[in-house]
C-alpha cells in the first residue's frame, strides 16, 4: 500500500521542484512557490524516507464541482503506482465531501482515462475555472483535453 498523506509546509519546495521539472518538460503548469504556500492544504504527496515522490492537489470550484491539479510523479518512479494512489486520495477527498464531480485538464488524457475519467467538451466546464488560463504560455493555444470523473 502506497502511504499518500496531507502535504505539509515542509513538502513544499520539493513539491516545486517536481512541479517544474515536469513544467519544464511542456507536461504541466508551473506553479510559483507563493501558489504553492497558499493552496498548501489542497495538496496530497507521497513520501519514502523523508523524500516526496509524487504530488496531487484537490482543489474546490463550486458546491459541485472539484479540480484535480498538478498530479506529478518523480520520474525515477514513473509506472509504479504512486500516480493512481495519489488520484485516488483526491478522489476520496471530494467524495467525502460530498463533491459529485471531479474535472481535470492534462495531456495525459489517457491515465485518467484509464483511472475512470471521461472525456468531456471543454465547453461543458463552467466559465469560473479558465481564469487561471492566462498565466500557461501555451495560452489561448490550448492543447490539454477536459476530462470528469463522477462518483
Ligand atoms: C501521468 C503520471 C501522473 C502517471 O503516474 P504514474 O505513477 O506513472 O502512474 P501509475 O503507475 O500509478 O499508473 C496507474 C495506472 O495508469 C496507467 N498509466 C500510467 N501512465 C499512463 C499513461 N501515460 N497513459 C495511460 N495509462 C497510464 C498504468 O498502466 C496503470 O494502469 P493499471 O492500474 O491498469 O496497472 C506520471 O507519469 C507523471 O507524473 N507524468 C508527468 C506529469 C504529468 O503529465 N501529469 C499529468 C497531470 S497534469
Amino acid at each position: 500500500m502506497m502511504d499518500v498523506v496531507k502535504a505539509s509546509l515542509d513538502d513544499v519546495e520539493a513539491i516545486r521542484s517536481l512541479i517544474e521539472y515536469h513544467a519544464a518538460n511542456g507536461k504541466m503548469l508551473l506553479r510559483s512557490l507563493s501558489y504553492i504556500y497558499e493552496n498548501i492544504r489542497d495538496y496530497f504527496v507521497v513520501r519514502e524516507d523523508g523524500e516526496v515522490l509524487g504530488c496531487c492537489a484537490l482543489h474546490v470550484s463550486w458546491r459541485d464541482l472539484a479540480e484535480v491539479k498538478s498530479l506529478a510523479v518523480r520520474e525515477d518512479r514513473i509506472g509504479k503506482g504512486v500516480g493512481k494512489a495519489l488520484l485516488e486520495a483526491a478522489l476520496k477527498e471530494a467524495r467525502e465531501m460530498g463533491i459529485p464531480r471531479v474535472f481535470t485538464l492534462t495531456l495525459e488524457k489517457d491515465f485518467f482515462v484509464r483511472n475512470g475519467f471521461e472525456l468531456v467538451p471543454k465547453d461543458e466546464l463552467p466559465m469560473k475555472i479558465w481564469g487561471e488560463c492566462i498565466y500557461c504560455p501555451k495560452y489561448p493555444d490550448c492543447d490539454e483535453a477536459a476530462l470528469i470523473y463522477q462518483f
